[in-house]
């Protein structure tokens, strides 16, 4: 059990044709016990992270301590943290009990007590029955387990995770999702794991860290990085499908603010409570963000009585069973834009209809076109959690 803790940490990999900066000015303690998600588009840096924790790459500057030691020039094999891999990296020629006994051997651990802790494992895992077969002859989330396994006999101080579940196919990963969860809760222990899936990272984590080219975007628990998001790559990477982005300009007359849409005279009303925080940004181009689920028809009544209705027309509908993807065009404007809405499946839509929207406006959040950031936020909700 530990807490790690990453102080200005950076990672330029030299090349033949130039050097990539993979991680810049990474700032996190990740407490004893937490499970934090890094989560972000390829090539955004998580596993450059995560093997900087590990000790299998070396950081360019900055400083990693684990507990309270700085392991900075600590190799990985004294570093107390057990990483499981995207591909496993299990030995084929051994058995499932030497593939999970294997790196104890290593470290001398006597024999009784090898024992010991495999069998335990593999009772936590729900894998006894395996112990005496070859890797080739389990299944994808049978092997999942195994170098699970090979982690938790080791009794690391934190477990390191690369996407361990994107070779399963979507029902397992759903399951080994939940297996997770719950061996965390029975080892109280720090974990730190990897994904591009966004449904993985806000179900796992206590905090999700959500990454771009490099950097951290944001940290915060789950819902509060979904319902607070600090600038216009959160909230468009979390959420399926994604929030709405309506381009147009904030306007203020009489104390009260309007979002007048680019392109066409429609224009909505801020709520009040945001009115004092957007005055400042009046006159500006602005994007207003508003979630799939945050759009309404007129008849469902649902954000009814609000007045703030946008005059669109529908393209596409698909429905999913209990809900529909609308997906819907402005009217009247010459390079209309385009909007998602997810309504009730008894909403009755069709294609070439008009369609009067009713915002959420409880729900908006409203970007600044230059800086991307959120800047309607109160700010309770701006502090960062690093
Ligand atoms: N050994 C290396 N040499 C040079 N560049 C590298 C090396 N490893 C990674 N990179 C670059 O560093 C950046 C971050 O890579 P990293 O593997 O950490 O991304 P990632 O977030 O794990 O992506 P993915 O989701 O695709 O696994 C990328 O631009 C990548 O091309
Ligand atoms: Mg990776």
């Amino acid at each position: 059990m530990a807490q790690v803790l990453l102080d200005g940490v950076r990672k330029v990999y030299k090349g033949d044709t130039g050097d990539v900066v993979a991680v810049e000015d990474f700032n996190l303690t990740i407490r004893d016990r937490e499970f934090v998600v890094l989560v972000g588009p390829s090539g955004c840096g998580k596993t450059t992270t995560l093997r900087m924790i590990a000790g299998l790459e070396e950081i360019t500057q900055g400083s990693i301590a684990i507990g309270d030691k700085v392991v900075n020039h600590v190799p990985p094999k004294d570093r107390d943290i057990a990483m499981v891999f995207q591909n496993y990296a299990l030995y084929p020629h051994m058995s499932v009990y030497k593939n999970m006994a294997f790196g104890l051997r290593l470290r001398r651990v006597p024999k009784v007590e090898i024992e010991r802790r495999v069998r335990e494992a593999a009772r936590v895992l729900g894998i006894e029955a395996l112990l005496d077969r070859k890797p080739k002859a389990l299944s994808g989330g049978q092997r999942q387990r195994v170098a699970v396994g090979r982690a938790i006999v080791r009794q690391p101080a934190a477990f390191l995770f690369d996407e361990p579940l994107s070779n399963l196919d979507a029902k397992l990963r759903v399951e080994m999702r939940a297996e997770l969860k719950k061996l965390h809760h029975r080892l109280a222990t720090t974990m730190i794991y990897v994904t591009h899936d966004q449904i993985e990272a806000m179900t796992l984590a206590d905090r999700v860290v959500v990454m771009n080219n490099g950097r951290i975007q944001q940290v915060a628990p789950p819902l509060r990085v979904y319902d607070y998001p600090a600038n216009l790559f959160v909230a468009g990477f979390l959420g399926t499908p994604s929030m709405n982005f309506i381009k147009g300009r904030l306007e203020g007359s009489n104390g009260s603010v309007r979002f007048a849409v680019a392109g066409s005279d429609a224009s909505v009303t801020m709520p009040p409570r945001l009115a004092s925080r957007l005055r400042d940004h009046a006159g500006r181009d602005v994007v207003l963000g508003v979630r799939p689920e945050g759009i309404g028809h007129r008849s469902e009544g649902a954000f009814a009585g609000s007045g703030n209705v946008l005059p669109l027309v529908v393209r596409v509908v698909e429905p999913l069973g209990d809900e529909q993807i609308v997906h819907l065009e402005q009217l009247g404007a010459e390079r209309p834009q385009q909007l998602i809405a997810k309504l009730d499946s008894h909403v009755k839509v069709s294609v070439e209809q008009r369609f009067e929207a009713h915002l959420n406006m409880e729900k908006v959040h409203v970007f600044d076109s230059e800086s991307q950031q959120n800047v309607s936020l109160e700010q309770e909700h701006v502090a960062s959690e690093r």
